[in-house]
């Protein structure tokens, strides 16, 4: 796997202006109303990440006997991870229902145990996890959220274990910046509760994501690779 966050920065930073010009009337959804009412759809529209889940599950380390996956959704990281390691144990929170429903639908058979709530808010426990892994949902958070998130999660890795990410990553600072002002604009018109999380994508770039890892303790973060726009990241504890 390579480390390629977009192939072409130019042709993509222009389709990204040109898709936020023709949305920007289009209103900001909360976040759990925003994927229950695109369940159906939802695994097919994330086929676009077939190789990613792939890759994304064979960095997890065959002698974990528990980890988290924060915003597990209907678990496409996990069917991957199952099929490699089948006895592996599974905490997967989520704040959406019926996403929790759908994995263990597909999967009665697996050691899971499903936490329908916000991961902000769950209760990691102190040195607890053979991993923490979490595929395309942190680039909702603002970098303060992420920043107290981080460092919690990292008190809750037990000794030489990984926090695995595979998400969209900014590919420059203008593409953090644009979406972020856009978010922050779009909030002021949002007419929800002013905390309610929305679902809006505000990625960091990699660099910005390494040094929040740094400061939350961790002592080497690494990209792995990138598939179709989801970067690894691995920070060793
Ligand atoms: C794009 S989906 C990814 C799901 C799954 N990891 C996958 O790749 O198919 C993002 C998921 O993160 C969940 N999520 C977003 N913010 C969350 C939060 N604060 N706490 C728990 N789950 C959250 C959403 O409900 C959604 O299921």
């Amino acid at each position: 796997m390579k480390v390629v966050i977009r192939e072409d920065i130019d042709k993509y930073m222009d389709e990204l202006k040109s898709w936020l010009l023709e949305t920007r009337n289009v209103p900001l959804e909360e976040m759990d109303s925003f994927f229950s009412a695109r369940i159906d759809g939802y695994e097919e529209h994330m086929q676009v990440w077939k190789d990613a889940y792939e890759e994304f599950a064979g960095l997890v380390p065959k002698e974990c006997g528990h980890i988290l996956d924060l915003g597990c959704g209907t678990g496409l990281e996990l069917d991957r991870l199952w099929e490699r390691l089948p006895d592996i144990k599974v905490t997967g929170v989520d704040l959406c229902q019926s996403m929790l429903d759908k994995l263990v639908e597909k999967h009665p058979d697996r050691c899971f145990e499903a936490v329908c709530m916000d991961y902000f808010a769950y209760d990691f426990g102190v040195e607890k996890w053979d991993a923490v892994i979490s595929f395309e949902s942190l680039h909702h958070f603002l970098p303060e959220q992420k920043k107290i998130l981080y460092r919690r999660i990292f008190k809750s890795l037990k000794e030489n274990t990984k926090f695995i990410i595979g998400d969209y990553i900014a590919c420059c600072d203008e593409e953090e910046e644009l979406l972020r002002r856009t978010y922050f604009e779009k909030k002021r018109s949002f007419n929800g509760p002013p905390d309610e999380f929305v679902h809006f994508d505000i990625p960091l770039t990699l660099a910005h994501e390494i040094k929040l890892l740094k400061e939350a303790g961790f002592a080497s973060v690494e990209a792995a690779g990138s598939i179709e726009g989801a970067t690894m990241i691995i920070a060793k504890k």
